[in-house]
């Protein structure tokens, strides 16, 4: 018999009204003008992210597919898990391979997918209880970078941290969520981790930027989210889509750039706040990693990096690291 689905809600409409009327308050009011990329996906920014999976330019969601179709199995012989839990799920659709090859180890008892939309999270919930009968499904609306010590215990644990979704931490809160995450893990419990790799500029921008124009429509989709959630009157065809590579920090930036001067009411937050031309917002950091750097970052936060994959391009890693 399969039980149903649990939902756990760590983050109510109001804690999540007010944490984006803090970041809204701190991030508009500097120079440059900033907001945390987790405020790109109510529901139509998980559907956009979902079309962006689709596009041709966008070669990490079908590499990194590509990979664990052929080192799953791998993956579960190693990690021998009971639980799999995944951050930033989304879809989960990718998961779907490791659900496989779990199973197939015969130890697989539990998924817990995380994540902060909560329209993504119950579809892939849905989903998966009705393709997996005898899966425990338990899903938690959250934060990766709040509630990780709230994640349900126990089952020997394989942590799956896929897309890339560690390169949208800036480098000290990447370094705050692997040593919370390393808080959350008992000694012997692993983590998946999938990384986008330092490649081609001539690759890595038109993936940020693709000529169907999906990606500004996902960038631009930020400020219908303060249009409806803080009353705000951006005049959303006003701002341009720009991603970068900066080479020097290694990463994209996803920016919004105004195209005229512009004073923008948001009474939700109580501020008017002034863009001149040509100034711009920056959305998103996406960075790219090489195996000597993530194997650091991981030993700092109390992670031994066990195994590491790549596609045949070296596009993108996973890697399989053990909680000291
Ligand atoms: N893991 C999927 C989806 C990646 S898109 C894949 O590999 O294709 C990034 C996902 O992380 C989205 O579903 C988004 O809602 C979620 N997300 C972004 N910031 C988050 C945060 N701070 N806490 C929890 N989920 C977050
Ligand atoms: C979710 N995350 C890993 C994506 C990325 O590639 O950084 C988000 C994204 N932004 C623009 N396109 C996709």
């Amino acid at each position: 018999m399969t039980a149903a689905p649990v939902l756990d809600i760590h983050l109510s409409d109001d804690d999540s009204a007010e944490a984006l009327r803090r970041d809204v308050r701190a991030g508009l009011t500097v120079a440059p003008k900033w907001l945390p990329p987790k405020w790109l996906y109510d529901a139509r920014g998980s559907e956009l992210f979902e079309e962006i999976t689709a596009l041709p330019e966008y070669y990490p969601f079908r590499t990194e597919r590509e990979l664990l179709r052929s080192i799953a199995p791998e993956i579960a012989g190693a990690a021998g898990a009971g639980t799999l839990v995944e951050l930033g799920s989304g879809s989960s659709e990718k998961t779907r391979l490791l659900l496989d090859a779990l199973r197939a180890g015969g130890e697989l008892r539990r998924f817990v997918p995380l994540d902060v939309s909560e329209s993504a999270l119950r579809a892939a919930m849905g989903a998966l209880a009705a393709e997996y009968p005898g899966l425990a499904v338990h899903g938690v609306v959250g934060d990766f970078t709040r509630h990780l010590e709230l994640l349900p215990a126990g089952g020997r644990r394989l942590v799956a941290f896929l897309g890339g979704t560690i390169g949208n931490l800036l480098p000290h809160e990447r370094a705050e969520f692997l040593t919370a995450l390393h808080d959350a893990l008992q000694p012997g419990e692993t983590l998946l981790l999938g990384a986008g790799l330092v490649t081609d500029p001539g690759v890595l921008v038109p993936a940020y930027d693709d000529a169907a124009g999906v990606t500004a429509e996902f960038n631009r989709n930020v400020l219908h989210v303060l249009n409806r959630e803080l009353d705000a009157d951006f005049d959303v065809s006003a701002f341009r889509h720009v991603a970068l590579w900066d080479g020097e920090r290694e990463w994209i930036e996803m920016r919004l750039r105004a195209g005229r001067d512009m004073t923008v009411r948001l009474p939700g937050v109580g501020l008017q706040v002034g863009f001149e031309a040509g100034e711009e917002l920056q959305t998103e950091i996406s960075s790219k990693f090489r195996r000597e750097g993530l194997a650091v970052e991981l030993a700092a936060a109390g992670f031994t990096l066990a195994r590491w994959w790549t596609d045949p391009d070296e596009r993108f890693s996973l890697s399989l690291a053990t909680r000291r």
